[in-house]
């Protein structure tokens, strides 16, 4: 039997090139997002397209009793739906910050609620968290984007304990820089922010820096390959990172005691 997947935020980037690869390996694949229409690119790998939003309960509800209703079983939740409000944590109103919460980690907080009780009768399952290395290591002015990433690895280390038990592998993946809708939309909430702010010309010098950088990010096949290998190990770790500077950004968090790590961004800002 093919394994049953549902993979949020399947509209861009990570999400959809995901769905492609698993469709593409024969898993049988849910894509859900706000922007139905975007997903029609997916049609002909076999996936199959719903419209979720992750701040509402009754989509999510809904998406989740169309797949049981259809399948009559969920195996793999891939939380990925998540977006970046940047901005100086004085600048974000808390409705930005709330909404930044909301989509980021209760979204998949309410979708993984949702799965559980089919996944623990059937005692299997495997819910993926699509987190960050930014669910480690928080640089100035993404403030309520790592609250919300470091959020969702404390849930998802909590999660992973309770529902081991029954079979369920909770699985953390910790994306570097990636090529995708991502950036634009981090960096354009960064600058709507700090247009009249106090923090102006450093929140400039940091969104300069991380431009810089972003022709060198990965594509982001690199993370739906990681994904996949995740799905498919027999006894999968708990988190798995790849992409731009994944890699050495956790070592540096392994190694760095904080004052390193402070004068680091501090000298960047200058
Ligand atoms: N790109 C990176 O450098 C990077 C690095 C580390 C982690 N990540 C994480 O990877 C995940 C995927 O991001 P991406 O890089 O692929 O960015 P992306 O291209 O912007 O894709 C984000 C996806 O999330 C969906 N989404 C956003 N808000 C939503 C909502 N309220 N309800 C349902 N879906 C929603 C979007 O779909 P709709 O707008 O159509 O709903 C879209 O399909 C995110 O959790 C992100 O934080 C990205």
């Amino acid at each position: 039997m093919q394994p049953v997947v549902l993979i949020s935020g399947a509209s861009s980037g990570i999400g959809m090139e995901t769905a492609h690869l698993l469709a593409e390996n024969g898993y049988t694949v849910y894509g859900a997002a706000r922007r139905v229409e975007r997903m029609d690119a997916l049609k002909p790998y076999g996936v199959k397209t719903i419209g979720m939003d992750v701040v509402d309960d009754k989509s999510m509800t809904a998406a989740i009793k169309h797949i049981l209703d259809n399948e009559g079983r969920l195996d793999i939740l891939i939380n990925n739906a998540g977006f970046g409000f940047y901005g100086a944590v004085e600048d974000v109103s808390l409705e930005d910050a709330r909404y930044q919460m909301e989509v980021n980690v209760l979204g998949a907080a309410r979708l993984a609620q949702l799965v559980l009780p089919g996944m623990r009768d059937r005692r299997y399952g495997k819910i993926i968290n699509i987190s960050s290395i930014a669910g480690k290591v928080a640089t100035p002015f993404g403030g309520w984007y790592h609250a919300s990433k470091f959020a969702l690895e404390g849930l998802s280390d909590s999660l992973r304990n309770e529902v081991k038990p029954f079979g369920i592998d909770v699985i953390l993946i910790e994306p570097g820089g990636i090529k995708t809708e991502w950036g634009p939309i981090a960096f354009d909430n960064l600058e709507k922010s700090s247009e009249k702010s106090v923090y102006k010309v450093a929140v400039t010098k940091f969104a300069t820096a991380f431009r810089k950088t972003m022709d060198k990010h990965s594509d982001p096949d690199v993370i739906a390959k990681l994904i996949l290998k995740a799905i498919e190990a027999e006894r999968p770790k708990a988190r798995y990172s790849a992409g731009y500077m994944a890699k050495p950004t956790l070592l540096m968090r392994k190694l760095l005691c904080d004052k390193m790590l402070d004068s680091l961004f501090l000298q960047m800002l200058k």
